[in-house]
C-alpha cells in the first residue's frame, strides 16, 4: 500500500505550537509519509528555532527562507517557492494551520495545483476585515477540503459562507494538545528564577502585544502603555516583546514607559513597573503564563491558553475571532481605551474574577482526532 504523503506547513510563531502535536501523531502511523516545510516568515532564533527545540519538532525538510516584507511581497514569494516544492514532491495533502500569510500562500498554491488542503483551526471569524488574518481565514476556508474546527461557533460561520457540513469536523484545539503535553516541563523552566520570581512571593502580570492595529498606531499604543503603566504601580508587568513591537517602541520613542530591558540572561525584576524581555521560548512563556495574576494581550493563541489555564485574560482588542474564550473562558474584551483597561484590571486584581470552564474537546486529543479522520478519508 502506498503511503499518504502530507506536506505540513509552518511559517510564524503560533504555527509551530500547532504543528508539533499533529506531526507527532502523524509520525506514529505508518500509513503516512510526513514532510515539513518552513516558509521562513519568522526567522529570529527566539521566533522560530527555540520552538523546534522546546517542542521537539523535526528539522524542516525544506526552508523557503522568505523573510519579512509587505503582505503581497511575502505571500507572492512564498507562493513562487512553494509551487516548486509541491510540483517536486507531489503530495496527497497540504496541511496548514492558523491564519498567517504562510497559511494563505501555501493554500493558494495547493488549490491551484489540485492538491487537497486540510485547514486546522478553521472557521474562526472576527468579522473585521481590517485585520490581515481575517482575510487569510476566509480565503483559506473557501479553498480547504478538510476544515477542522476548535469551537462550535466556527461551524455556523462556515455554513453561512456556503461551506458544506460534510467538509467540517469539530475536533478541538491542537494548541491545547501542546499545552497538555508540555505543562509539566514548563514547571521546570528557568525564567522565573532568572527574573527573581521563583519563590512566588509576589504577584505579577504578563503582557504581549503585536497586532498592527495596536502597535503600529501611535495613539492606541500610547493609550495602552499609559494604562499599563498605571496598573504596574500595583504589580510588575513582564512584557516579552515581539520584534514588530520592539521596533515600534523605538520608532515612537516609548522607551520611557519601561523600567528595564532584560536579556535572556535575566535579571531580578522589581515589585512595580513594566519590564521588557526578549520573546520567550514556549516553556519559559508557559511557565510565566500559568503563574500570572492577570494577562494582557492581543494574541489569538494566548486567549485560548489562558482560558484553558483559568488565568484571567484582558484582551486589548475590540473583537475576537475566538468568542468561546469570552463566553466560556477567562477572557474579557476590554478594547484599547485607557480608563476601561485600568478599571477592568483592578476589578480582576481585587478578586472579581469571572467564572470559566474549559471548552469541549480542549482535552489534549485534537491531533489524534484529526489524524484519524485524515487516514479514514485519504486511504
Ligand atoms: C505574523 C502574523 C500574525 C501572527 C504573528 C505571530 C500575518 C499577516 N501575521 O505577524 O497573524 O499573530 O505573526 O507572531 O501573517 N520580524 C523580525 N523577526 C522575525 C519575524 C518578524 O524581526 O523573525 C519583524 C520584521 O520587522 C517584520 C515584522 O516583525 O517586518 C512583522 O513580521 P510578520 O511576519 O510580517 O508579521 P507579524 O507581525 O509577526
Ligand atoms: N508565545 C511564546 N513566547 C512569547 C509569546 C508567545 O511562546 O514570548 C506563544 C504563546 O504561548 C502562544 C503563541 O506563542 O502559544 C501565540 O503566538 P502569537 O501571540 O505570536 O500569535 P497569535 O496567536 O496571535 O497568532
Amino acid at each position: 500500500m502506498s503511503q499518504i504523503k502530507i506536506i505540513n506547513v509552518v511559517g510564524a510563531r503560533p504555527n509551530f505550537i500547532k504543528i508539533a502535536p499533529l506531526m507527532e501523531e502523524i509520525k506514529k502511523d505508518k500509513s503516512f509519509k510526513s514532510l515539513l516545510v518552513h516558509t521562513g516568515q519568522h526567522y529570529d532564533l527566539a521566533m522560530s528555532k527555540l520552538f523546534f527545540k522546546d517542542l521537539e519538532i523535526p528539522e524542516p525538510d525544506i526552508n523557503l527562507g522568505v523573510g519579512s516584507g509587505s503582505h503581497s511581497y511575502q505571500t507572492a514569494k512564498i507562493m513562487m517557492k512553494f509551487e516548486k516544492v509541491v510540483n517536486l514532491l507531489n503530495p496527497s495533502l497540504v496541511l496548514v494551520v492558523g491564519d498567517v500569510n504562510s497559511t494563505l500562500a501555501c493554500s493558494l498554491v495547493a488549490a491551484k495545483l489540485g492538491v487537497k488542503i486540510a485547514h486546522v483551526e478553521a472557521g474562526l471569524r472576527s468579522f473585521d476585515r481590517s485585520m490581515p488574518e481575517e482575510i487569510n481565514r476566509v480565503l483559506v476556508d473557501s479553498l480547504a477540503d478538510f476544515l477542522f474546527i476548535t469551537e462550535r461557533d466556527a461551524r455556523d460561520n462556515l455554513k453561512k459562507e456556503g461551506i458544506p457540513s460534510s467538509k467540517i469536523y469539530f475536533v478541538g484545539n491542537v494548541m491545547i494538545d501542546t499545552l497538555f503535553k508540555y505543562r509539566r516541563d514548563a514547571g521546570k523552566a528557568l525564567i522565573k528564577k532568572k527574573l527573581g520570581l521563583e519563590s512566588n512571593s509576589f504577584p505579577y502580570a504578563l503582557l504581549t502585544l503585536h497586532r498592527p492595529s495596536n502597535v503600529d498606531d501611535r495613539f492606541k499604543f500610547y493609550e495602552i502603555l499609559d494604562a499599563l503603566k498605571k496598573i504596574s504601580e500595583s504589580l510588575p508587568i513582564i512584557f516579552p516583546s515581539h520584534p514588530r513591537t520592539k521596533k515600534q517602541i523605538q520608532v515612537f520613542g516609548f522607551q520611557k514607559f519601561f523600567d528595564g530591558y532584560f536579556s535572556s540572561r535575566g535579571n531580578r525584576i522589581g515589585k512595580k513597573g513594566i519590564y521588557l524581555v526578549s520573546p520567550l521560548g514556549y516553556l519559559n512563556f508557559l511557565s510565566l503564563l500559568e503563574g500570572a495574576k492577570i494577562v494582557f494581550t492581543d494574541s489569538g493563541g494566548i486567549q485560548e491558553e489562558t482560558t484553558f489555564l483559568g488565568v484571567p485574560c484582558l484582551t486589548l482588542r475590540e473583537n475576537t475571532e475566538r468568542p468561546i474564550t469570552v463566553n466560556e473562558g477567562s477572557n474579557q474584551l476590554v478594547g484599547t481605551e485607557k480608563e476601561k483597561i485600568i478599571k477592568t484590571a483592578f476589578k480582576v486584581l481585587d478578586g472579581g474574577e469571572k467564572r470559566f470552564r474549559i471548552p469541549k474537546f480542549w482535552d489534549g486529543k485534537a491531533s489524534r482526532r484529526i489524524v484519524s479522520i485524515l487516514k479514514d478519508k485519504l486511504s
